[in-house]
């Protein structure tokens, strides 16, 4: 399996707000590689974003590359990740962002930090996995486990002892870093016996939450304070799949909080009980509950550039000798399934002025308008247009993007994430979005600022941003198979009138394509 370090998961990242983190990243292993910081919005610094053929050519085996890790705002707790083909599954880690050093928590200062990770596994090798995915054009297989910080747990038969712990004294409040490094599903996420407080997602503090479960989505973090208040014991804190269809029968992954102190433990441990795991309800709500812990935040209000974008899967007919004839699952935003340049970067290609490698016409609204949220449109289950096109925003435009999950066979939830960024998450419902009816009830004072949104299934979301950092930023779905299938995009955002405003030049060692022959 590919590591970072000799270890797995890969290391904590601790920074404090405003630090600049370098980076060496070597290349040792047998594949091409490129290494995400997620979320980190890299400010004018688009060439350490770590984007395959986004923003970067691959790192080859032998080389390596210096990334610049520049933190602003953020605060909280962020992750990374390998951005290139389906490495993620085993090569990610978290980053840690404390207050700069004279600066408080906006809580009570925690006892200590707990990093969790919750991770999937393959018993194959993942490249195996996503290339037999990738040619069949089916739904991929079921991993054989979940993980907590590498551990599936010991309701699994082969890792009790192995099982993730932590210990924990009662009486103490212990900030938990919860980060979802799966790659295909939203989790929930319970801790038996206890409830605890949301503090903070995606790099950003929210309005204290008091629950008892949390939905986290592919590439989210959440950030809980847990309060060691219940008698001294064993508890297991578990993560279950949320998914949509199917007949799921999904052991959940545990690790266990063990308290200091003597006590008889419980054999085996209270587990805690999980929504149903088709409960779209349950997911939805706990991400509606989210609010910016400031009240009035710098949501724009004028809104310069409106984009509705449909979120699909598609079926379209197999181009592969061995399956002409038959059709197979793509996935598209505006029906557009998006193809990356193969023979140099998108970044590249705009700082060179390198004219063939994508076009500057990405579709603003849908082909068709059509009933989004009905079942079986012949719309969506016809193929997609595929294209390698790009969003060219001006400097300081304020945007706003209207997600609408559409309907193939049953509808998914669709986490969609932007590089380079946070957005305010305004708005959200169920079925069509309506134009006129909805905007009037967003939420502009004290919407949750983040960078993944789950788009529940059948329904919408809307997300404002002001395109202020230039550079060259992917947004896509962060399940893998609707990325691997197409459902992504790309916003350039031009420089501005400043000098500050602008791109700074890249690095020397920026990985080189191999061909420089452009197609
Ligand atoms: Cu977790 Cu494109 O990123
Ligand atoms: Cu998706």
């Amino acid at each position: 399996m590919l590591t970072i370090n000799g270890q797995y998961p890969g290391p904590t990242i601790y920074a404090r707000r405003g630090d600049l983190v370098i980076v060496d990243v070597v290349n040792s292993a047998h594949q091409n590689i490129t290494i995400h910081w997620h979320g980190v919005k890299m400010r004018r610094y688009p060439w350490s974003d770590g984007t395959n053929y986004v923003t970067q050519c691959p790192i080859r085996p032998g080389q390596s590359f210096r990334q610049r890790m520049i933190l602003s705002d953020e605060e909280g707790t962020l992750w990374w990740h390998a951005h290139s083909d389906w490495s993620r599954n085993t090569v990610y880690g978290a980053i840690v962002i404390l207050p700069p050093i004279t600066q408080p928590f906006p809580f009570p200062k925690p006892h200590a930090h707990l990093p969790i990770l919750i991770g999937e596994w393959w018993k194959g090798d993942v490249q195996q996995v996503m290339e037999e995915f990738l040619g069949g054009g089916g739904e991929p297989h079921v991993s054989d486990a979940f993980l907590i910080n590498g551990q599936p747990g010991d309701l699994y038969p082969c890792s009790t002892q192995d099982t993730y712990k932590v210990s924990v004294e009662f009486g103490k409040t212990y900030l938990m870093r919860l980060v979802n490094a799966v790659m295909d599903n939203i989790m929930f996420f319970k801790i038996a016996g206890h409830k605890f407080t949301v503090v903070g997602t995606d790099g950003a503090y929210t309005k204290p939450l008091m629950t008892d479960y949390v939905a986290i989505s592919p590439g989210q973090t959440i950030d809980l304070l847990l309060e060691a208040n219940q008698p001294p014991s064993q508890y297991y804190m578990a993560a279950r799949i949320y998914v949509v269809g199917g007949e799921y029968v999904s052991t959940p992954t545990t690790a266990i909080i063990e308290y200091v102190g003597n006590y008889t433990v419980p054999s085996p441990p209270p587990l805690p009980s999980f929504p149903e795991y088709n409960d779209t309800a349950a997911s939805a709500d706990f991400t509606s509950r989210l609010r910016s812990l400031a009240d009035n935040v710098d949501v724009p209000k004028n809104v310069m550039k409106n984009l509705f974008f449909t979120l699909s899967v598609n079926l379209s007919p197999c181009t592969k000798s061995a399956c002409v004839g038959t059709t197979r699952l793509m996935a598209s935003m505006n029906n557009l399934t998006m193809l990356l340049p193969i023979t140099t970067d998108i970044l590249h290609a705009y700082y060179a002025g390198i004219d063939g490698v994508y076009d500057s016409n990405f579709p603003e609204f849908p082909p068709l308008v059509f009933n989004y949220t009905e079942d079986s449109i012949a719309k969506n289950e016809s193929a997609s247009e595929m294209a390698t096109a790009v969003s060219v925003l001006e400097y300081d435009t304020t945007v706003e993007v209207v997600f609408q999950s559409t309907n193939f066979g049953r509808g998914v939830d669709h986490p969609m994430h932007l590089h380079g960024y946070s957005f305010y998450v305004v708005g959200s419902g169920s079925g069509d979005f309506d134009a006129t009816t909805d905007p009037p009830n967003y939420n502009l004072l004290d919407p949750p600022l983040m960078q993944n949104i789950a788009v529940r299934r059948n329904g919408w979301t809307a997300i404002r941003f002001r395109a202020n950092n230039p550079g060259v930023w992917f947004m896509h779905c962060h399940f893998e198979r609707h990325l691997s299938w197409g459902m992504k995009m790309v916003f350039i955002v031009k420089d501005g009138q400043r000098p500050d405003e602008k791109l700074l030049p890249p690095p020397p060692d920026m990985p080189r394509c191999d061909t420089p022959t452009l197609r």
